[in-house]
């Protein structure tokens, strides 16, 4: 199973570096553990017994892009993975699955592996469009990409009405969900790509969630920010 942590904009300087500490001597084994922490404190970061991840990347190269990180920056910081296309910038920055097909392009020059968020908004969900939504949203952002490439790639079904709001969906749709995704891709593609959820797991849910069996991993936000919460999942 594999565990990726996403800070999002949390924790000023000291915390970080106090969180950083705690995360010392995990000893895990390679690539259990994603630790994705904001831009600026990625220095904090011992990736040892774990690994670095970034909340997002820029899709141009280095250059004249005011306020932007580029993946080789990154690369050159150890980060071995990056989020791309949570809901929180697809609403928030209004990024487009364009933009994203983009921003993994940049990642996957430097060998860092994209984590693609998916998922359905409650409306579409209302509605019963998650599957169509779901599919949407991988084949624009999956078109295009090399076979070697895609193997590369981590998706993360992330229902948007789920993230940060205590409600999860129940398990048998989690399967169903991830089911069809990882049905699609072989279909399409002829890969086998590793499917996590994200959205409002906690030390209550993470135990019945891990029985699913299509699942390969968990992406957390929240419940990831205490660092003896990760510890006691981890166990
Ligand atoms: P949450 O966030 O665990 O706080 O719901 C998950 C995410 O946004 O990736």
């Amino acid at each position: 199973m594999l565990i990726v942590l996403n800070h999002k904009m949390n924790f000023l300087k000291e915390e970080a570096l106090s969180y950083a500490e705690e995360m010392k001597g995990l000893f895990l084994k390679e690539d259990q553990l994603i630790i994705c922490p904001t831009y600026t404190y990625l220095p904090f970061f011992e990736p040892i017994g774990y690994s670095l991840g970034a909340q997002d990347v820029s899709h141009y190269p280095n250059g004249a892009h005011t306020g932007n990180v580029s993946a080789s920056q990154l690369s050159s910081l150890s980060v071995r993975y990056a989020i791309v296309g949570h809901s929180e910038r697809r609403l928030f920055e209004k990024e487009t699955e364009a933009l994203i097909h983009d921003k993994m392009q940049e990642l996957l020059k430097y060998h860092i592996t994209p984590i693609l968020c998916i998922g359905e908004s409650l409306e579409e969900k209302e509605q019963g469009e998650t599957l169509f939504r779901v599919m949407q949203e991988i084949e624009a952002s999956l078109q295009g990409f090399t076979k070697d490439e895609l193997e590369q790639i981590i998706i993360a079904y992330e229902p948007v009405w789920a993230i940060g709001t205590g409600l999860v969906p129940k398990e048998e749709e989690i399967d169903r969900v991830i089911k069809r995704i990882k049905e699609q891709v072989f279909h399409t593609w002829q890969i086998e790509i590793p499917v996590l959820y994200g959205g409002s797991v906690n030390q209550d849910n993470i135990s019945s969630l891990r029985t699913i069996s299509s699942l390969d991993g968990f992406l957390i936000g929240n419940f990831g920010l205490n660092p003896n919460n990760v510890k006691s999942i981890l166990k």
